[in-house]
C-alpha cells in the first residue's frame, strides 16, 4: 500500500469500509478508490465508500457518501457486545466509538430499572443494555423512520422483543404524551438536544432518577473538557424548577474534532 494512504482515516462497520479525510481536507478521489481497494482484499471488507464530510441533518447521518469500490450497498451487520444490528451507513447514525459508552451504561443498571432512551437510532444503546443487565423495560425512541424500522427488525434479531420497545417520534411528544413519570435512567446520546430537551427527560424520570447527558464541548489548552461541560450544563439548568440535582460522574466519550469533545454527565435528579 503506498504511504500516501496514511492520510485517510478507516471506520468499519460491519463488512463495510468507510474512509475519511483527516479534519478539514479535501479528500483526493483517486487516492481513497486506490486505497478502498486495497481494503478490499481483507476477506472482511466487501464494500468501500468515501465519507466526504461530517454527519450532518437532524439523523445525524453520512448524506455525503462516494462509492469507492466492492459491492455496491450501504446496509451491513455491525455486532457489538455480543449483539448483532442492521444499520444503513446512509440512512442511520452509528459509530463504533461509542461501543465503550455502550458497556459503561449497562453497567450501571440495576435490576428492574426502567429506561428511557430519547435518541435511540438503529438501537444500539437499548438492546446492549437489555442484554447485559436486568432492566425491566427500554422505551426507545428515534425520528428517523428507517432508524426505527431497523430497530424493530434488530430487537427481533437480539431477542429482546418485550424488553426495548420501539417509538417513532420526537422525543420530545413521545416522552409528553405516553413516557411521563415512567423512568428511572433516561439516556440523552444527542449533544444537540441534550440542554434543549432536558425538560423531557426531567418529565420521563419517576420521583428520582439518573439522566445521561451527552454534551459537546471545546477546551482550549490545559481546560479540563469535563469541567466545560459540567460548567455548561450547570449554567443552563441552573433555574429549572421543581428539581434538585447533583453529577454522578462524567467522562470524555471521545473527541469529535481538534480541541472539540464529546463529554458524558452523569446526573441524579430528584424531583421536589
Ligand atoms: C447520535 S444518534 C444516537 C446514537 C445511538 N444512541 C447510538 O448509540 O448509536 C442521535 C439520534 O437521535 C435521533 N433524533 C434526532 N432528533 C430527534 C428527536 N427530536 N427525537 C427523537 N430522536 C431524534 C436521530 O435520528 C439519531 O438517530
Amino acid at each position: 500500500m503506498p504511504d500516501e494512504n496514511v492520510r485517510f482515516k478507516v471506520e468499519v462497520i460491519g463488512d463495510i469500509a468507510i474512509i475519511k479525510p483527516p479534519h478539514g481536507a479535501k479528500p483526493d478521489l483517486e487516492l481513497a478508490r486506490r486505497y478502498g481497494e486495497e481494503l478490499l482484499k481483507s476477506p472482511s471488507i466487501k464494500s468501500a465508500w468515501l465519507a466526504e464530510g461530517p454527519v450532518e441533518g437532524p439523523y445525524k447521518v453520512r448524506s455525503n457518501l462516494v462509492y469507492l469500490a466492492g459491492e455496491r450497498r450501504t446496509e451491513t451487520i455491525y455486532r457489538e457486545h455480543g449483539c448483532s444490528f442492521k444499520v444503513d451507513i446512509a440512512k442511520d447514525f452509528i459509530t463504533p466509538r461509542l461501543s465503550y459508552e455502550h458497556l459503561r451504561v449497562a453497567k450501571l443498571v440495576r435490576s428492574g430499572e426502567i429506561i428511557v432512551n430519547m435518541f435511540a437510532g438503529v438501537g444500539i444503546f437499548s438492546i446492549i443494555i437489555a442484554r447485559h443487565s436486568d432492566a425491566k423495560l427500554v422505551h426507545s425512541i428515534d425520528i428517523n423512520p428507517d432508524a426505527f424500522e431497523k430497530m424493530v427488525e434488530n430487537v427481533r434479531l437480539n431477542k429482546v422483543e418485550g424488553r426495548v420497545l420501539p417509538y417513532l417520534g420526537d422525543a420530545a411528544n413521545v416522552v409528553e404524551e405516553r413516557l411521563r413519570g415512567v423512568a428511572n435512567r433516561v439516556l440523552m446520546p444527542l449533544p444537540d438536544l441534550a440542554i434543549p430537551y432536558f425538560k423531557y427527560a426531567v418529565d420521563a424520570i419517576d420521583h428520582e432518577g439518573y439522566v445521561h447527558v451527552y454534551l459537546h464541548v471545546h477546551a482550549s489548552k490545559g481546560e479540563d473538557p469535563e469541567e466545560n461541560a459540567r460548567k455548561l450544563f450547570a449554567e443552563h439548568i441552573r433555574n429549572a424548577e421543581k428539581i434538585s440535582w447533583s453529577f454522578e460522574a462524567s467522562r470524555i466519550v471521545r473527541m469529535v474534532g481538534p480541541r472539540f469533545y464529546q463529554v458524558v454527565l452523569d446526573v441524579y435528579v430528584k424531583k421536589l
